[in-house]
């Protein structure tokens, strides 16, 4: 094993979007050593794909907000499913953490009289969401990636992680990686690792994800012991592109209905009047009238039901292209033209006005966008402790969208950024906790563990003949699509799990030519073995969540169980094994909220 690169850390944190970059900073803040591996380069990650905002409750433009206001509205929107805990030190925290990078460079857009500008999302009661533009995301990963380079903390890109290692106590003690250039291994040795590795959109055929989204961190966190919660919960954002057909999916950001966009049908008629569920409908116009009154003035009229939460909206738009009242590409029209002067809209979208211009021949200051729901992010994750962000393998720790808990079935729009600054923040902190309390001071890289993971990782290489990654990867996405879309069913989602196995026996067999160097072919095998492990927890929970809540919406059971609303649905790998090891799901009752906590819910919305 001399000749393979290799480095000792405190901290290793896998991934760099915003989450991955706050976990490191906090980390190195402490003194310790401190790496940031990413398989892309740095600063292209999912957070430039939160657009429109990071939610906190500044009270900037309406002094009304507070952290409970935030609280409540992230938990209904939720259907409850979130841990109490993560939900509430997030609606906490999110203000001084927004403060902070303004402090750190952040060029927030501003108020009259100088404040942070906060714009309305859906779900959320105020207009909450500090921004810049509708490039909220890409600023706040470029203030957090100028503070960590002038931190000097040691930065690993296009650096691919295969598999974590364990000691024989269980607890973390590296990982072993590949450098994408040259296809070289490389192993890390470290005392706690924080997994900030985002989503796993890749899996779907239509996604707002880059090509990274394969949900590496949630598979090798699973594979070294962690549990996952919740899996089946994934969030389709109602607004992606959907022509051309080469650019469906890609995001078109919520801020459009936050600054007044409305959605029609091929018919004219803004039909989401007709769809607000029972749970909105006190605080929900019921008129166009009612509604845009609203605009001027929150605290006199409802809100749009264009700002219901994503996933009713989602749900509306697909059920108006299935009666045959879509746009001539399968989606429904949004219109910001009709709503706001085109110096408006250039000045706030600045992106989508390019987007649609360069990529569609469209312009949004005449014409509305075609649109329709694309797989955005996942709310199920690495199950996590929410002050400190361990897992339940010790030194192992997750932030950010890799994370389950704190969105329970739905997520609210802008509260992404925010949670991977607040608990980006925490992990930093649990592991430096840990590593200063002695953790993982006995931690040894086994050198029989990384040979067996490097054999496995080039096996491709080793077959004449077999499958081609890429015809795997659709067939993938295809059957996802498919089979475990925005609504589910029994029969499709057995028909999912078994052929999940089927593609489980089929990646067995692919086979890549060529050198390791810039290889995509082996990089794509590579992801492959994660991409169907999550995908196999999604549909295994989809499977037992018979309900429809938030993100998991089930055909054959339409309604929200309020039994199933007690509980997580908790999936690990009790006996190991890795990519071939069972899954065992098992129902756990939801952690129990505290009276004070559960005072706020109670409150009639204001
Ligand atoms: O629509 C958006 O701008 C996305 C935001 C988010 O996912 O939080």
């Amino acid at each position: 094993m001399n000749d393979i690169e290799h480095h000792d850390y405190d901290v290793i944190v896998i991934g760099a979007g915003g989450a991955g970059l706050r976990a490191a900073i906090e980390a190195k803040q402490r003194g310790l050593r401190v790496a940031l591996i990413c398989k892309s380069l740095l600063g292209k990650a999912h957070t430039v794909m939160a657009e429109g905002g990071v939610a906190a409750a500044m009270g900037n433009v309406y002094e009304e907000d507070n952290w409970m206001v935030h609280f409540r509205d992230t938990m209904r929107g939720g259907k409850m499913l979130n841990h109490y805990r993560m939900a509430e030190l997030h609606a906490k925290e999110s203000p001084d953490r927004v403060h902070e990078l303004e402090a750190w460079g952040a060029l927030f857009d501003r108020t009259k009289d100088g404040k942070i500008l906060q714009r309305d999302f859906g779900g959320h009661r105020y207009a909450r969401l500090a921004h810049v533009g509708d490039r909220t995301g890409l600023e706040l990963i470029r203030t957090l990636q100028q503070k960590a380079v002038s931190m000097d903390i040691d930065v690993f890109m296009e650096c691919k992680v295969i598999r974590l290692l364990n000691g024989p106590d269980g607890s973390v003690t590296g990982a072993v990686a590949y450098w994408r250039p040259t296809g070289e291994f490389i192993t890390f040795g470290s005392k706690a690792v924080v997994l900030a590795t985002g989503g796993v959109g890749k899996s779907w055929k239509f996604t707002s994800n880059s090509w990274e989204g394969t949900g590496d961190g949630h598979a090798i966190a699973m594979w070294a012991g962690a549990d996952l919660i919740d899996m089946e919960c994934v969030q389709f954002h109602p607004t992606g592109m959907v022509w051309p057909l080469s650019v469906r999916g890609i995001l078109v950001t919520e801020g459009v209905r936050g600054d007044g966009g409305v959605l029609r049908n091929s018919e004219g008629n803004r039909f989401m009047f007709d769809y607000t569920p029972d749970m909105f409908k006190a605080e929900t116009a019921d008129s166009e009238a009612e509604a845009d009154r609203w605009y001027d003035d929150h605290t006199a009229g409802r809100r749009p039901p264009e700002l219901l939460p994503r996933d009713e909206v989602a749900r509306s738009i697909n059920s108006e292209v299935k009666a045959g009242r879509g746009s001539p590409h399968g989606g429904v029209f949004l219109d910001i033209a009709s709503r706001r002067s085109a110096e408006d809209i250039r000045k706030r979208l600045p992106s989508m006005y390019h987007q649609f211009m360069e990529l569609a021949g469209v312009d949004i200051t005449r014409e509305a966008m075609e649109v329709g729901p694309t797989l955005h992010y996942i709310m199920g994750g690495v199950r996590v402790e929410p002050d400190s962000g361990s897992t339940s393998v010790p030194g192992l720790f997750a932030a950010g969208e890799v994370s389950g808990g704190m969105h329970g079935a739905n997520r609210l729009g802008g509260n992404s950024l925010s949670d991977l600054l607040v608990f980006g923040r925490r992990a930093g902190m649990g592991a430096a906790d840990y590593v200063e309390g002695g953790g993982g001071n006995d931690a040894k890289v086994d050198d029989l563990l990384v040979q067996h993971y490097m054999d496995e990782a080039l096996e491709p290489f080793t077959r004449e003949e077999g499958e081609n990654p890429y015809t795997l990867q659709h067939d993938l996405q295809e059957m996802m699509q498919a089979n475990v879309g925005i609504i589910r069913n029994g029969p499709e989602l057995d028909e999912a799990i078994e052929q999940l196995e089927v593609l489980k026996e089929r990646v067995q067999n692919i086979a890549v030519k060529g050198g390791r160097a810039y290889n995509p072919g082996w990089n794509l095998a590579t992801d492959l073995p994660a991409m169907l492990t999550v995908s196999t927890c999604v549909a295994l929970g989809a499977r037992d969540r018979k309900e429809s809540r938030g993100g998991q919406t089930r055909e054959d059971f339409p309604k929200a169980d309020p039994e199933l609303g007690k509980v997580n649905f908790v999936q690990s790998q009790p006996s190991g094994g890795g990519f071939n090891g069972e899954i065992k799901i098992v129902p756990e009752p939801l952690p129990v909220m505290p009276d004070d906590l559960r005072a706020i819910l109670e409150e009639a919305p204001k």
